[in-house]
């Protein structure tokens, strides 16, 4: 039996792949697992509360209230119950309500209480999987974190052949199995990161800043949340999104605000990556009056130092902490980042090169080398900055062990 003990909440929406629900909910129990089942009222007109609560051995939840005794149906308690949430037919609508909050019935407000992970297999006509809106509450709900079970090709119940069918019962409980089976290496740690640009004032229109674009430090962000980690990510301006729930976004300006941010999280994480592009200098004076063009003459800002927030941290860290800095360099490459791994106290750091095609600020990728305390130098080739953040939270893994 290999879900022994696992508590799932089998939620099931108004399709006609409801009928597999009733074999999806054996399959589950004969693998030992407790199954209370959710359905919402359409669901009912596909397969009835009976076989379900027959196959489920529990009662089957559909209503907010208890009409008999004035009670009601404590979403709040499932969702702490289960260790997962598997939604198998997910409809349509179903997607658009839990893409958009709208919590019109039990189902729904189970999995916004929801805190474990939740795995959805849409089913529906191909028309309505290919429809750009259901495509976007499919990324909406990627983008949360739920797990989408792909629905396959085939014959509909519109008698229509295309993509829409739910996936095999036996096939959905293999994924069921697999999700639980996966180890995840990174719980129990958290991280703090850094990201983006910052901005700093000159008058209250206009700041120096810099031209990245954050999607390194986020990409890391997300890698080690889904290795199970709790990751605080502070970071300049930037439109990019974060993707999962248990990464925390702290959004700054200036070099000076990250400081403080830094300084404050630091004590509490195994390890810090600095990925911020953070302005070495701050204008002396910032106005809070704009700056009027003169008729003659140069217009001189004088420049003052920022705090290194990496060398203010490579101060204070413990000897279990890892301390984690970004090089981006224009030459003497290794030189100038083995200076500055010295100099901050770094455990290691990530090198780029602007020399290198495909590396640096706002490109989708990245060529680093990474160079350690020990003077161990590791080249990497050319690579997505999603492949580019695996790599680097591997040898954090690694490192952490
Ligand atoms: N860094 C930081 N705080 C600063 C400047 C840099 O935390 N005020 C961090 C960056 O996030 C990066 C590392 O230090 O991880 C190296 O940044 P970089 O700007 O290349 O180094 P600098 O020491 O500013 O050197 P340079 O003269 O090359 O700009």
């Amino acid at each position: 039996m290999r879900l022994q003990n696992k508590n799932i909440i089998l939620g099931i929406t108004g399709g006609i792949a409801a009928y597999k629900s009733a074999y999806l909910c054996r399959y589950l129990i004969k693998e030992g697992a407790n199954v209370k089942v959710v359905m919402t009222p359409n669901a009912t007109e596909f397969i009835t509360p009976v076989t379900m609560a027959t196959l489920s051995r529990n009662t089957v939840l559909i209503d907010f209230f208890k009409h008999d005794d004035g009670a009601w149906n404590s979403h709040v308690d499932l969702g702490l119950w289960a260790d997962l949430m598997l939604i198998a037919p997910a409809t349509a609508s179903s997607m658009g309500k839990m893409a958009h909050a709208i919590a019109d019935n039990l189902l729904i407000t189970t999995y916004l209480s929801c805190k474990a992970p939740v795995m959805l297999a849409p089913s529906m006509d191909l028309d309505m999987f290919k429809h750009p809106s259901t495509q976007k509450n499919i990324e909406t709900l990627k983008a949360y974190g739920n797990i989408i079970i792909e629905p396959t090709s085939g014959e509909l119940a519109s008698g229509l052949d295309g993509k829409g069918r739910m996936e095999e019962p036996e096939t959905i409980v293999e994924n069921v199995i697999a999700f639980f089976n996966q180890k995840k290496k990174l719980c129990g740690k958290q991280f703090l990161i850094t990201a983006g640009p910052t901005y700093e004032k000159i008058d209250p229109v206009r700041f120096i800043g810099n031209f990245s674009s954050g999607k390194m430090g986020f990409a890391i962000a997300d890698r080690l949340a889904e290795q199970g980690a709790k990751v605080f990510l502070v970071t300049g301006p930037t439109p990019i999104k974060t993707n999962h729930t248990s990464v925390e976004r702290i959004d700054v300006l200036s070099a000076d605000q990250m400081y403080e941010q830094c300084i404050s999280i630091f004590p509490e994480v195994d390890a810090a990556i600095m990925a911020a592009a953070v302005a070495d200098y701050k204008p002396q004076h910032s106005t809070n009056v704009k700056i009027k063009r003169k008729e003659a003459g140069d217009l001189q800002i004088s420049l003052v130092p920022n705090k290194d927030i990496a060398a203010s941290l490579g101060a204070v860290k413990r000897p279990s902490q890892i301390l984690v800095g970004f090089a981006l360099e224009t030459n003497d490459e290794l030189d100038n980042a083995q200076k500055k791994l010295l100099s901050k106290n770094l455990d290691w750091i990530v090198l780029n090169s602007l020399n290198d095609e495909g590396a640096g600020f706002g490109v989708d990728t990245n060529k680093i080398t990474i160079v350690d305390n020990n003077n161990n130098i590791q080249y990497f080739e050319l690579k997505t900055k999603q492949e580019v953040a695996s790599d680097i939270v591997e040898k954090l893994i690694r490192t952490l062990k």
